[in-house]
């Protein structure tokens, strides 16, 4: 295939990651979650003890502090933070709400672009986050903004930590994640938005395969080149 880049935007919880992974995994392409590199950024702030929201200088004296690494396993992207597999550790609540706060950092937002921006340039790739259509990568060959209501969003994250053993209250995931809309949609800096040329994808009511064969059949739309033959289970 050619050098492409796919780009994914859209609330917390509307299934960008889980879709985009698969996607990535169908067509070949590397899938990265920038989502997890703010996540990073805020663990690194909870284990020093930085109050991201009321003290956010004392996190930009120490990003130089801040390494954060990416690999792409089997099971996807493996994130490390100066040298510790971090990946399992960024799901958190907390983590979530901090992430949101440390995103609305402009220095935070400039070294993660530019991560961003090289990883696009050395691979063909799927990136998820807020941003990247319009900022990170606004010459990106696809854009999806895929998105669902509130309470599908808020529903998917219950499952999915109920699943993983944790116990969650659906209220507090359902207001944590109006926080994060409100937080990432009106900060000053790159506010998630639909920019006009991203394909608009509501998975409210579409099951995980049915994204899944959606998404793929856009990207191949678009480039002409993918591979879809792997397209699961479709409705229509
Ligand atoms: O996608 P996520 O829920 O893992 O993202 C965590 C937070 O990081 C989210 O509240 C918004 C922020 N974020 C961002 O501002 N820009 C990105 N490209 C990715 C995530």
């Amino acid at each position: 295939m050619k050098h492409i880049a796919v780009a994914v935007d859209g609330p917390a919880g509307a299934g960008k990651s889980s879709v985009s992974k698969a996607v990535a995994a169908d067509l070949g392409l590397v899938y990265i979650d920038t989502g997890a590199m703010y996540r990073s950024v805020a663990l690194f702030a909870i284990q020093n003890g930085i109050d991201i929201k009321n003290d956010p200088q004392s996190l930009i004296d120490r990003l130089d502090e801040i390494d954060i690494g990416i690999k792409h396993g089997e099971e996807g992207q493996i994130i490390y933070l100066n040298g510790v597999d971090v990946t399992g550790k960024i799901r958190t609540p907390q983590v979530s709400v901090g992430a949101s706060d440390a995103a609305v950092i402009k220095e935070v937002r400039q070294k993660l672009v530019a991560m961003q921006r090289k990883m696009a340039e050395n691979d063909s790739v799927i990136m998820d986050g807020r941003d990247i259509c319009g900022y990170v990568l606004p010459n990106a060959d696809v854009k999806i903004f895929l998105t669902a209501s509130v309470d599908a969003r808020s529903q998917r994250r219950y499952k999915e930590l109920r699943e993983k053993g944790e116990t969650c209250d659906f209220e507090k995931i359902k207001a944590d994640i109006e926080y994060r809309d409100y937080n990432d949609s009106t900060r000053e800096e790159s506010p998630l938005k639909r920019v006009s040329d991203a394909v608009p994808v509501d998975t409210s009511d579409l099951t995980f395969n049915e994204s899944v064969a959606l998404v793929k059949r856009i990207i191949e739309e678009k480039t002409g080149k993918a591979d879809t033959s792997g397209v699961r289970n479709e409705k229509q």
